[in-house]
């Protein structure tokens, strides 16, 4: 129970590696307020999932890429268990397709949800954290951002940008305490890469060192020791879940 007493906000966290995450964090005895988009079908039963698990759990619906929204999901946190101790940004899309064949409207939706909600919902925690002096932040980048991916200009430059906005909280924001790491999945089994065609399935698994897709469960393992206190003195890294994708 490393987290007792800690609340964390997961964005996206209906479904897939935000649920994971979720799930992990309160397993480990955190406060949990789940987030996701309003159209979202499955933030209720998740919702309810947790609730019957016996675990302390708020909902806070609102859309990454608007600032009013992540400031009363941020609201929605304190008002119900009085702070906010951990965000993992994690709502993310992909709009895949070669460059020259990509729209500026694919482009723009993708860095909006990815980076620019990363941003919103990082400026509006920290001011929480900073008041508490401790705060982690986590950000779920991607390998396709530290190392690039044909068919995925917007998705990459996204999950790049994610990495640089990584550690540069990390430098700003450690004298106040403040925690930031970014982890970057490989291929994980979800609803994103279930719809990958099997020819590149089989490509990505061919150069998987353990041979497998990795789990969400893979994924929340990680990213449950970065908001645990097991690594209070790691800030500003990168850490590959990617069963040595790339190496
Ligand atoms: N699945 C993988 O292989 C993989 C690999 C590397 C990184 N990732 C990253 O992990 C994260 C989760 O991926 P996943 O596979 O679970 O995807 P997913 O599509 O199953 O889940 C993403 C969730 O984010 C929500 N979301 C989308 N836009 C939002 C918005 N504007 N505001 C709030 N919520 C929003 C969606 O409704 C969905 O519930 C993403 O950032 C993704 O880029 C996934």
């Amino acid at each position: 129970m490393k987290l007792k007493g800690k609340t964390a906000l997961i964005t996206g966290s209906a479904r897939g590696l935000g649920k994971a995450i979720a799930l992990k964090l309160a397993e480990m005895g955190a406060n949990i307020v789940l987030n996701d988009i309003v159209s979202s079908e499955s933030l209720d039963e998740t919702y309810k999932e947790f609730r019957e698990a016996g675990y302390n759990v708020a909902v806070a619906r609102g859309d990454v890429t608007k600032e009013e929204d992540v400031k009363n999901m941020v609201k929605a946190a304190v008002d119900k268990f009085g702070a906010l101790h951990i965000l993992v940004n994690n709502a993310g899309i992909t709009r895949d397709k070669p460059m020259l064949l990509m729209s500026e409207e694919d482009w723009d939706l993708v860095l909006n949800v990815n980076l620019k909600g990363a941003f919103l919902c990082s400026k509006a925690a920290a001011k929480v954290m900073i008041k508490q002096r401790y705060g982690k932040i986590i950000n779920i980048s991607s390998v396709a951002g530290a190392y690039g991916n044909p068919g995925q200009a917007n998705y990459s430059a996204s999950k790049a940008g994610l990495i640089g906005l990584t550690k540069t909280i990390a430098k700003e924001l450690a004298s106040r305490g403040i925690r930031c790491n970014a982890v970057t999945p490989g291929i994980i089994k979800s609803q994103m890469t279930d719809v990958l065609p099997e020819e590149l399935k089989k490509k990505y698994l061919d150069n998987i060192a353990l041979g497998v897709f990795g789990t969400p469960e893979d994924v929340a393992g990680v990213v449950a020791f970065l908001a645990s206190p097991d690594s209070d003195y790691v800030t500003g890294q990168v850490i590959d879940i990617d069963g040595g994708l790339v190496m």
